[in-house]
């Protein structure tokens, strides 16, 4: 299987086992909005768990709000939005689609390299264990061409990027032969700027009605509660707020599931800090935001770091933490040292004086800022995605398993009783009620085993308990592992224990 094609199966896996609907379905959906189901937000909740433990518990000196969607339009003209929250746009004159014209480019540059790739694996397999691949990247005349394309488009791509030139964005279109997948032509209107806010209008009469946005990131909700939070928590800098919440975008290229949405959510946290020490900051925020992820178990190769070469106005560094999804490695996380932009911006245009004052220095002054912005969706899409695996059995079969790291997994134990009769179910309900309080556990009685356990598998359940006639007189239960299969005959007053350390987040979070 291809990784698309795996892409579409895990998509197709979500729907059928409760993890992630398109929404509003019975009404053919609504494009690049999704509701999650009754297995999806479990997950969703552990992990904003984990990371709000490891933001709030873990560092005396970040605390957490929670901030409305709603807000004083002029927040988003102080910190930019408004003015410059934009996409550039360009649409198919034939099919009157739209299209974003970086991801025009970007898809062609991807192509090429896909070409490059493919030269590259015919290499190897014709030249065996001799292959070298530098010396083939370097000698081939079909990838040295290939090459030469890409750098020359890449460049221009940078260049118009850099100097926001909307005319060379059309150009370098129309000069690769870019066509709409849909009419197949290159008949294009010009480039412009499209603003990504959602607006709507607030005020009980359409004449008194105000244009408010949906906030397109929740970062601004802790920038004006600054103050607040500062003076009545007695807080001293250095100090991070956390909030996590919804946030909304036009997103013009809505596609890969859920890794770009209209509507998603956040996990942000901005560390207030001296002017000055924010490079310091920034470096150990990279360090720390690193340890949180590989501390899932997903593999460190599957995480790499992206610093950006163009700045936005405000930041004097930033960085992306990707995630190798199976469309490539993509943005999973941003770090971001916002320098005192958005609190000096937010001084001058509510007139309120927004600052610290630093009684070992002496001085006040508005501090600075290092951001972690996290989307809650693209880590649950990174650990579906990482997690779905079919397996080959030794008896034929297939069987779908998701991996999920088990602090993370949706539900930690299934309560099996082999049979519906001679008291099995009584003591298999006898064990839920002792467990449920502190696990998400299901009961099941109904098919075969087999059939139960495979179910579990499906939705990633680290542990299967299986009642049996001879558990009514040993008070000992079968518990199967998800990953190996094995299984283990455990006491039933060890079972809480045997659960807590594996699918306990404060292992994860004595780890970190
Ligand atoms: N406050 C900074 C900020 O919002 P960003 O890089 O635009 O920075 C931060 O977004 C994170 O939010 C991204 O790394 C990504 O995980 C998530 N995100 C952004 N746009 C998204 C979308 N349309 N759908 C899902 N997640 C998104």
């Amino acid at each position: 299987m291809t990784q698309d094609e795996l892409f579409k199966v895990l998509v197709a896996h979500c729907k059928e086992y409760g993890f992630i609907f398109p929404s509003s379905e019975i009404y053919d959906g609504l494009a690049a909005v999704y509701d999650y189901g009754q297995m999806g937000v479990e997950l969703k909740n552990n992990i904003k768990q984990y990371w709000w433990n490891a933001m709030t518990r873990l560092h005396e000196n970040i605390v957490g709000i929670d901030s409305c969607i709603f807000m004083h339009p002029r927040i988003w003209e102080a910190s930019g939005h408004v003015g410059a929250f934009n996409d550039p746009l360009i649409d198919n004159k034939d099919s009157k689609k739209r299209y974003r014209a970086d991801v025009l480019i970007e898809d062609y540059l991807g192509k090429i390299e896909e070409k490059i790739r493919k030269e590259v694996e015919k290499g190897r397999k014709r030249f065996g264990d001799s292959f070298d691949e530098a010396q083939f990247r370097a000698t081939n005349p079909n990838v040295l061409r290939e090459q030469a394309k890409y750098d020359e488009v890449h460049n221009r791509y940078k260049e118009a990027e850099q100097t926001n030139d909307l005319a060379a964005y059309k150009q370098i279109i129309v000069d690769c032969g870019i066509v709409c997948p849909i009419s197949g032509t290159c008949n294009w209107t010009d480039v412009r700027q499209f603003n990504l806010m959602f607006s709507t209008s607030m005020g009980s009469t359409s004449e008194g009605a105000n244009t408010i946005y949906l906030r397109p990131e929740t970062a601004q909700g802790i920038f004006v509660n600054y103050l607040n939070v500062q003076k009545t928590g007695r807080m001293k800098i250095p100090f991070g707020i956390a909030q996590i919440g919804k946030a909304f975008r036009n997103e013009i290229v809505a596609r890969q599931f859920i890794f770009r949405m209209r509507e998603f959510e956040q996990m942000e946290m901005q560390f207030f800090i001296k002017p000055g020490t924010e490079l310091e900051w920034f470096a150990k925020w990279k360090e720390q935001r690193m340890k949180w992820h590989v501390n899932i178990g997903m593999g460190a190769e599957n995480y790499r770091f992206h610093d950006h070469e163009k700045l936005a106005h405000y930041a004097n560094a930033a960085t992306d933490i990707e995630f190798n999804f199976p469309f490539g490695f993509k943005e999973l996380e941003g770090i971001h040292s916002r320098t005192n932009f958005d609190l000096g911006n937010h001084q001058k245009f509510s007139g309120k004086k927004i600052e610290y004052f630093d009684s070992e220095e002496n001085k006040a002054y508005t501090p600075y800022v290092v951001e972690t912005s996290i989307g809650v969706d693209r880590m649950v899409l990174a650990v579906l995605s990482h997690a779905f695996h079919e397996e080959q059995l030794e008896n034929g079969e297939t069987r779908v398993v998701l991996s999920i790291p088990a602090p993370l997994a949706p539900v930690k134990a299934a309560v099996l009783p082999l049979v519906k009769k001679d008291g099995l179910p009584e003591l298999a309900q006898e064990i839920m009620n002792d467990l449920k309080y502190d696990f998400n556990c299901q009961y099941e009685e109904k098919d075969s085993i087999g059939k139960r356990y495979r179910r579990q598998d499906a939705i990633g359940t680290p542990f299967c308990i299986t009642v049996d006639h001879e558990s009514l007189t040993d008070r000992c239960v079968t518990v199967r592992e998800r990953d190996t299969m094995t299984q283990e005959r455990v006491p039933i007053d060890r079972l809480h224990e045997m659960i807590e350390k594996k699918v306990s987040l404060n292992v994860l979070l004595r780890n970190l």
